[in-house]
């Protein structure tokens, strides 16, 4: 199977349209041994030709611009978007079905707790209506396993996780089971399998089992410290506060890391806060010492 990284940053991308933080600063200068990124997506196919997405990001346009494998190939209108998974219903991992709006339906796989967000206090699936067809389809969050039409030879195993709803969700403050998700993709031929979470605040047992139990991880990489966002002046949310735990420290995810025998350890959805965007920071040293790389966009993975 190929994995795609269509987008490695997280709510904001990379420089952040407003921000003027160290990295934000020296990248947009040239200061900066590092590349920009723009918000959290990935598409996964096992035949370069129908494919699956992993969240719309808002940057979805330019994402499928620089990817010519899913562009259009015959027929007057075409796609190589089969389907879409949802992995929660935050904003930047949304925004972007609003730019597929002229697509045929849409096939979207998410939670329950998923399309009440999207109906109700975002409701994107209604609006979507009127554009297009929105088939939902609602996934498991037991760890259950399922498969979807069009997409060849991979099996989904979805099991929800301890991040956070969206602020505009009224599960922010009162989490319900499937608000966030975690995913392991296997491709039935070969029995190789990726997990992917761009949101993760907590490692539960299930979620050890399932970094134990894949070849590859694409997991949350979006803050160094809990008090980046603090420290640096830009606001007062704490990174464990707002589901995601931070890479550095006790119990954080490089020690979770650690712990993980045989995968290949990547993270995903990085703030532009996060000094590991610095391809020279001492932090960055640290995970190259780990063995754990930072996804870019535009990274390919092939299992
Ligand atoms: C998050 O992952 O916490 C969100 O992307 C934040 C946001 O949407 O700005
Ligand atoms: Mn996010
Ligand atoms: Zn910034």
């Amino acid at each position: 199977m190929k994995v795609r990284v269509l987008g490695a940053g997280a709510g904001g991308g990379f420089p952040q349209w407003n921000c003027n933080c160290h990295n934000c600063h020296r990248i947009r200068r040239g200061q900066m041994n590092g590349t920009a990124r723009t918000q959290s997506s990935i598409a996964v196919s096992t035949d370069d030709k129908n494919w699956l997405l992993f969240n719309t990001s808002p940057d979805i346009r330019a994402q499928l611009d620089a990817f010519p494998q899913i562009q259009p190939q015959e027929g007057i209108r075409g796609t190589g978007i089969k389907a879409i998974m949802l992995m929660d219903s935050q904003i930047d991992h949304t925004t972007g079905l609003l730019m597929l709006r002229e697509g045929k339906p849409l096939d979207i796989y998410c939670s329950e707790m998923v399309q009440q967000d999207l109906t109700t206090g975002f409701p994107l699936f209604t609006m979507l209506k009127d554009y297009c067809t929105v088939n939902t389809h609602t996934i498991p969050v037991d760890g259950s396993s399922f498969t979807i039409p069009d997409i060849h030879d991979l099996r989904f195993y979805t099991q929800a996780l301890k991040s956070k709803a969206p602020p505009y969700s009224p599960h922010r403050y009162d989490p319900h089971d499937g608000d966030n998700v975690g995913v392991i993709i296997e491709q039935i031929s070969t029995g190789k399998k990726v997990f992917y979470s761009p949101g993760l605040g907590e490692i539960e047992p299930h979620v050890m089992d399932a970094l134990q139990s894949v070849d590859c991880l694409l997991v949350d990489g979006t803050f160094w410290t809990d008090d980046e966002m603090v420290t640096q002046g830009i606001s007062h949310k704490r990174a464990r506060e707002i589901g995601h735990l931070p890479q550095s420290g006790e119990g954080g995810m490089i020690e979770v890391l650690n712990g993980v025998s045989h995968a290949r350890k990547i993270l995903i959805h990085i703030n532009n806060t996060n000094p590991i965007l610095d391809n020279d920071s001492p932090e960055r040293k640290t995970l190259d010492a780990a063995g754990i790389e930072v996804a870019f966009d535009g990274m390919e993975i092939v299992l």
